[in-house]
């Protein structure tokens, strides 16, 4: 063995480490996921004899707990690509139980609002489904807005800022949602790369993570068409809460898919016709 690979991977070997006291889980996976993005991925070709050279640094803003998809400034939702910047929720996995669940609710719709939108996650999603849609996207965010109309280039949507439905008119076949949900309290004890990355305003749904749903559903029965549906992505445990603020404004529930961790995400709403 040549002194110089021996010495690529003892580097290696030490950033790992560093990874793994700083309690990141998979620190090689992690490690060769930033060469890629160092040095793309012809440069694994040598690994892990020749780490990259910018790895360090790289590594240093992991072992600090910043996400690796902030790190990169992406991440892939619905097998597509989101530009992530500061001011924009980093989309979870979870929630393409929305996605899944909204689909199954409304096979076939023309107008769809996604209050909230943050990277724009969910309506691209919905409309990369359905090209015959057009879609709504709302923040409060302008920064959020500002990304979202990046991730959201070439599909039918316009994305606007705003405090929930306040300033939207129309109905709507399909009205999404993946509200703030975390109680205030609770912030502080979340994980740091999700308390100290994700904006707060995508966090924080109040004293009981309610606030939110209260918002959306009081403008509901004007938004939704009487035919369509309206998907809710539920924090944990809040499925009862949800449903009964649902059913003072109208609605009842049609479905409630769990995520893939058997958890409730995604209560579909409609109207009690
Ligand atoms: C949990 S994030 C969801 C983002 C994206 N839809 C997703 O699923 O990844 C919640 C979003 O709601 C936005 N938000 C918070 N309060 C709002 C309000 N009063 N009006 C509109 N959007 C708001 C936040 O800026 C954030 O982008």
């Amino acid at each position: 063995m040549s002194a110089a690979p021996a010495e690529g991977r003892a580097r290696l070997a030490a950033l790992a480490d560093r990874l793994a006291a700083a309690g990141i889980d998979e620190p090689r996976r992690e490690l060769r996921l930033l060469q890629i993005e160092a040095g793309g991925a012809a440069s694994l070709a040598g690994w892990p004899d020749s780490p990259h050279p910018c790895l360090e640094a790289l590594t240093a803003r992991r072992a600090a707990r910043e996400p690796l998809s902030r790190i990169v400034g992406r991440r892939e939702f619905w097998s597509r690509d989101f530009l992530l910047t500061p001011e924009v929720f980093d989309p979870r996995p979870d929630s393409e139980t929305v996605v899944e669940a909204a689909l199954a609710a409304m096979p076939s719709f023309r107008t769809v609002l996604d209050l909230g939108t943050g990277s724009g996650c969910l309506l691209a999603a919905l409309l990369a489904e359905r090209p015959e849609a057009r879609g709504l996207g709302i923040d409060r965010s302008r920064g959020a807005c500002r990304a979202a109309r990046r991730n959201l280039a070439g599909l039918p949507a316009i994305v606007a800022a705003g405090d929930w439905a306040r300033a939207v008119g129309g109905r709507f076949d399909l009205v999404v949602s993946n509200p703030p949900y975390i109680p205030g309290a609770e912030i502080a004890a979340l994980m740091p790369e999700v308390r100290d990355h994700d904006p707060r305003l995508a966090l924080d749904g109040g004293a009981d993570g309610l606030d939110a749903y209260r918002a959306i559903l009081a403008d509901l029965p004007r938004l939704l068409s009487p035919a369509g549906a309206a998907v809710l992505e539920l924090g944990f445990g809040q499925a009862d809460a949800v449903a009964a603020l649902a059913a003072a404004q109208g609605f009842r529930v049609r479905d409630i898919r769990p995520d893939l961790g058997g958890i409730p995400r995604a209560m579909v709403l409609g109207s009690r016709l």
